[in-house]
């Protein structure tokens, strides 16, 4: 049997927590069900990094905004929670080659322990079964699960190309929309349409999902500089190395103090050499750029609240508020 679910999310509201806890401790087993091969290698690939942890932040969310409908433990929505939890888990695989990351979710990466054969074999197989588990849930979300892949490839490829300067901050905004915002909003779109909420509020909360998902992606970029391995179960320093130039570093590269010319220096190319991507990160770390952009992130995740109105007050609103807050505030 799975043991009880934690949430990553502090509820105040008692019975909801104890819903919501029930509803993931189900989602939890499925998923240990779902990534079941035929093939054991398989299984244990897939296992791998299911089992290293994960917040589960995408069903919490399909789960959290089911409860805005009639029908928030429906079948289909349990379904869908699974379905964003392995597409997820599935990009991951893949991210963690095109990164060359060396560690995820405080375990190996898939590509470290095996290799990128492995990695990216795993990420397919995985999305496969998330493909199979969303024609459970017919056509309407067929098709949406299509065009949220189709926006996740597309900000991950944008990520590989080179913007010009004066557009460096829109080029960065559409690649997070694309590979985070992207799934996401998915996952408050199918908790608020599978428990039968108004076309109203499925609205409201994918327009919700959609900004709280850019503020994740732009949290997970400032705990990429500021955090240690031990907090984020990832390598810091990873965007620095590949030369992806993520909020903080555009906002220090925007600084015309004359004190910044090294910092802004050793952040126009990948850093590749260990002693200068070293020297980079300490710079960074204690730039005024990491406050701008931590609140820069916060003022989004007020601004996806707005749209909550529709919700009217209580229990459940206040979750997602907390939700929104936690993303933005968050320290792993
Ligand atoms: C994390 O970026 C990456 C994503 C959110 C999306 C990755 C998508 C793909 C690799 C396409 C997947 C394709 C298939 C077929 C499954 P990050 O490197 O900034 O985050 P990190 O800090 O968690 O590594
Ligand atoms: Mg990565």
């Amino acid at each position: 049997m799975t043991e009880s679910a934690s949430l990553a999310l502090p509820v105040l509201d008692a019975g909801l927590e104890a819903r919501l806890r029930e509803r993931l401790t189900e989602v939890e087993s499925r998923l240990e069900v779902e990534i079941r091969s035929e093939a054991p290698f398989i299984t244990e690939a897939c296992r791998h990094l299911l089992h290293a942890g994960g917040k589960r932040f995408r069903p919490l969310l399909v789960l959290l905004a089911a409860e805005a409908g009639p029908d928030a433990a429906s079948e289909d929505v349990l379904t869908s929670a699974c379905v964003v939890e392995l597409t997820h888990l599935a990009s991951l695989y893949h991210d963690d080659v095109m990164d060359e990351a060396v560690l995820r979710r405080g375990a190996d990466s898939a590509n470290a322990r095996w290799d990128n054969h492995v990695a990216i074999l795993a990420g397919d197989w995985l999305f496969s079964k998330s493909s199979e588990l969303t024609a459970r849930l017919g056509a309407d979300a067929v098709r949406i699960q299509a065009e949220t892949f189709t926006r996740l490839v597309e900000g991950q490829i944008l990520e590989t190309v080179p913007a010009t300067q004066d557009e460096l901050l829109g080029h960065y905004l559409k690649v997070v929309e694309g590979k985070t915002g992207s799934l996401i909003a998915t996952s408050a779109r199918y908790g608020a349409m599978f428990s039968g909420a108004s076309a109203e509020v499925v609205d409201a909360l994918t327009s919700y999902g959609e900004k709280v998902g850019i503020a994740f992606q732009l949290s997970d970029d400032i705990l990429d500089v500021g955090s240690d391995s031990d907090a984020s179960g990832k390598t810091p320093g990873t965007d620095l190395r590949e030369g992806v130039p993520t909020l903080p570093v555009l906002f220090a590269l925007r600084s015309t103090d004359p004190g910044d010319g090294r910092l802004q220096e050793l952040l126009g190319a990948p850093l590749e050499d260990d002693a200068l991507h070293a020297e980079a990160l300490e710079l960074l770390r204690k730039h005024p750029a990491m406050d701008e952009a931590r609140s820069y992130v916060l003022t989004l995740a007020r601004e996806a609240t707005e749209v909550l109105t529709v919700l009217g007050d209580g229990p459940v609103k206040d979750a997602l508020v907390a939700f929104a807050d936690l993303i933005a505030t968050r320290s792993s």
